[in-house]
């Protein structure tokens, strides 16, 4: 037993001599000195020598023992320090080099464009709502007075889910939606994207819109001229010109659409304008009192107006462009200019 310890201790040196990491000079700690080492394993087997073999053997052991352990952490010492050194070479900052510049994110045209919208109505005493862009046939046409059949269905070329569910055409349901779910005074904005089968520079398959609607005792048609004419001026500035054109939608009873004066002619007439001089920029009326039936509003009790305006239209009159579709091409050409 006494050579073996001999033998294991050369062992040992040799192994500690070839070590060159921390993880080495551990794996040679298990190997000899953990449970299941091959010195722990040798020491387990003393109690089985008679009783002198014994001391004199397990003082050898010991003291091998001992020696093993100095000479492992004799070892690991300058390999640590080492190891730290290289480490912190490795990581070396160049606190010289130029810096990486920062890309700063813009809102989309279309975003800032309906912050400006919600800002100014929110002024005025308008609360936003939400309605789902998937709706069904009923407050998409039939509640605001267009049934099944109408002609008035041809005004918007409608994209089909099933016989009940559209892709809503206009955020128009959005009003019933609310009046279904609160008493009047009502003043709402919605705001959302909507659908049609449509397609060419002033006409996208899915665009925006913004709903207005105003419903309380006394409501004339001097208050919606009053506050779309306040949006106008606060949009397009104190000296837009702006017309009020009789119209027809089958909800409201009278209707108006309103036109701004063209931005690129300045209301002489081109191109742009199919030589009218003005371009328009939201369809309103006063609702009809059919509408108010389907939610159980009392027509000789309350009356109100409605308005509804493509977001896209207002943005191109807004920063001079001359095609819709810029707005969806994600081109970072036209999106860095805003
Ligand atoms: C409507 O959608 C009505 N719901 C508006 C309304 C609301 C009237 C409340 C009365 C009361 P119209 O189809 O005209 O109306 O569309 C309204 C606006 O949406 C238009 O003035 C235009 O600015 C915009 N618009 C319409 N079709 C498109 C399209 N394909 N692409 C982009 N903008 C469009
Ligand atoms: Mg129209």
């Amino acid at each position: 037993m006494l050579d073996e310890l001999e033998r294991l201790q050369k062992e040992v040196v040799i192994s500690i001599s070839q070590a060159s990491t921390e993880q080495d000079i551990s794996e040679i700690r298990v190997r000899f000195l953990g449970r299941k080492g091959s010195l722990t394993q040798l020491l387990k087997r003393l109690v089985t020598l008679p009783e002198g073999d014994r001391r004199e053997i397990g003082k050898r052991a010991n003291e091998v023992k001992e020696d093993l352990e100095k000479k492992i952490e004799g070892t690991l010492l300058p390999i640590r320090e080492r190891e730290r050194r290289e480490a912190l070479e490795r990581e070396k900052i160049d606190v010289t080099l130029p810096g990486r510049r920062i890309l700063v994110g813009r809102r989309h045209p279309l975003t800032q464009t309906l912050d400006e919208i919600i800002d100014i109505f929110s002024r005025l005493g308008f609360e936003v709502v939400e309605g789902p862009e998937v709706e069904l046939d009923y407050y998409n046409f039939e509640a605001l007075n267009i049934p099944k059949g109408h002609p008035a269905r041809e005004m918007q070329a409608t994209f089909f889910i099933s016989d009940e569910v559209v892709l809503r055409t206009h955020t128009s349901p959005v009003q019933v939606r609310t009046m279904e779910k609160k008493r009047p005074p009502v003043r709402v904005i919605c705001p959302g994207a909507v659908y049609r089968c449509d397609s060419d520079p002033t006409h996208s398959p899915m665009f925006h819109q913004v709903e207005g609607l105003l419903v309380d005792k006394g409501i004339t048609f001097a208050d919606l001229k009053g506050v779309l004419t306040v949006f106008v001026r606060q949009m397009f500035g104190k000296e837009t010109r702006l017309r009020f054109r009789p119209s027809f939608f089958p909800f409201t009873e009278p209707s108006a659409e309103i036109d701004i004066e063209c931005f690129i002619c300045g209301g002489k007439g081109c191109g742009v304008c199919s030589n009218t001089g003005w371009l328009e920029i939201l369809g309103s009326g006063m609702v009809d009192p059919a509408v108010y039936k389907f939610v159980n509003y009392d027509p000789e009790e309350v009356t109100g107006f409605a308005f509804g305006m493509g977001i896209e239209r207002i943005a191109m009159l807004k920063f001079g462009i001359n095609d819709i579709r810029l707005f969806f091409t994600n081109d970072l050409r036209f999106l860095k200019q805003f």
